[in-house]
């Protein structure tokens, strides 16, 4: 890769766990759907991660793949569950280490998102608490609630993904606790009004959080990277708030978190004033990570809206955060960390469209409307989604 120093502090090295990454950049966790029907890795997913590591990512995290059929939202979401999994899920860390990055898998239980979407009538969606929500426009729900003995299913199931991601020759997990999906719903009081050892109080609101990231890290390798996506502030009143997430992360690191990269929001926050365009909003994650980052010594990653790379550098330069994390940015434009480093940002290809297009995106497979136009026309190595 080409460097000048304009942009310096995006490429120095970074020390996660016992692994180092060779920059600071990092690929966001994005749903792209490119798996296949029963929840296995494709062609088109080794194209993509390991395109993105080509291009200079020094961290590449998967899209959450579902631990357990009854935690898998998306029709085509990758499912790491058992030793079948294994020959496709080992084909794609090779393929993203290939170039040099660090592989890492978001792994998420969906919780009362849990469907896949074309059989949310059938599905079993699991919440804390019975509370209706809307799960798309217009459409509200009732989860059901969860069994203890499902979420200690849950923990396992977590625990067994992630053992099965070391085999695979990854370099660690990155843990789905935002959103709005399980764990995070058992944050909040709005979602949670279990009178159990897993309700009530902060502590029994955050236990699943912490018993499962002490769960992978007990079936795990110490050197194997830990992460945590965590619900920074759910924005809605009444709900998990910043002050919360604050008194969280120490104990996740406690419990063996190695880096954590808090969000604000869950899918219903979203659709709520004045929240509505939040993913719109350059440097939404700021504030909040910047909190997140005073309360512990591991590495804190900065997302959301921070495709300028001037405003990437800056996040780094104040100390907010130690990397940044990009999903949009890299999903439109794969080089855009060799063109920083060669500071050629003219040549960077920008997000130019709404989030419902690229949602269309993760709902159906279907490639970036803003990819290169050789990329448009090869249908994405050729792989033909129905
Ligand atoms: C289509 C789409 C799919 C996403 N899928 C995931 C996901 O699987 N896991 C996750 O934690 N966040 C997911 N996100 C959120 C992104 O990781 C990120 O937080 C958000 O896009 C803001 O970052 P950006 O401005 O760099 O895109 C998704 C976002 C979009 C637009
Ligand atoms: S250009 Fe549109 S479809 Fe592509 S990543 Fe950006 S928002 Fe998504």
């Amino acid at each position: 890769m080409v460097r000048t120093m304009t942009f310096e502090t995006l490429f120095t090295p970074l020390r996660i766990g016992a692994r180092v990454a060779p920059n600071r950049i990092m690929l966001a966790p994005m749903s792209v759907c490119y798996g296949d029907a029963d929840g296995y890795v494709t062609p088109a997913q080794l194209e993509h991660y390991g395109r993105r590591a080509q291009g200079g990512a020094g961290v590449v995290v998967t899209e959450n793949f579902a631990v357990s059929t009854a935690g898998r939202q998306m029709p085509r979401q990758t499912l790491v569950a058992s030793d079948t999994h294994l020959p496709g899920l080992s084909a794609l860390a090779a393929e993203i280490k290939r170039h040099g990055a660090l592989a890492l898998v978001q792994l998420v239980h969906a919780g009362r998102y849990a469907g896949p979407w074309d059989v949310y009538d059938q599905a079993r969606r699991l919440a804390p608490s019975a509370v209706p929500f809307e799960l798309t426009p217009g459409r509200v729900v009732t989860p059901q609630e969860i069994t203890e003995a499902e979420i200690e299913e849950s923990i396992e199931a977590f625990a067994h993904a992630a053992w099965l991601c070391e085999q695979a020759g990854f370099d660690g997990v990155h843990v789905h606790a935002a959103q709005g999906f399980l764990i995070s719903e058992f944050f909040s009081p709005r979602m949670n009004h279990r009178t159990d050892r897993w309700g009530g109080d902060f502590a029994n609101r955050v236990r699943l959080a912490w018993e499962v990231v002490r769960a992978v890290r007990e079936r795990t390798s110490p050197d194997f990277v830990l992460g945590v996506h965590l619900l920074v502030d759910e924005l809605m009143p009444g709900g998990w708030s910043v002050e919360d997430a604050a008194r969280l992360a120490p104990l996740l690191v406690e419990a063996g978190a190695q880096f954590l990269f808090p969000v604000p929001a869950t899918f219903e926050a979203l659709r709520c004033e004045p929240n509505i365009g939040l993913f719109s909003r350059r440097g939404y994650g700021i504030d909040s990570t910047r909190a997140i980052k005073s309360t512990v010594d591991v590495p804190v990653v900065a997302n959301g809206v921070l495709g300028d790379p001037h405003d990437a550098a800056a996040v780094l330069e104040r100390g907010d955060a130690d990397a940044i994390g990009l999903a949009r940015p890299l999903f439109v434009d794969p080089d855009w960390p060799s063109k920083v480093a060669a500071d050629e940002i003219g040549a960077i290809r920008t997000c130019p469209c709404d989030p419902p297009t690229c949602l269309r995106t993760q709902l159906t497979g279907a490639i970036c409307d803003h990819w290169p136009p050789d990329a448009v026309e090869r249908g994405h190595l050729g792989y033909q989604h129905p």
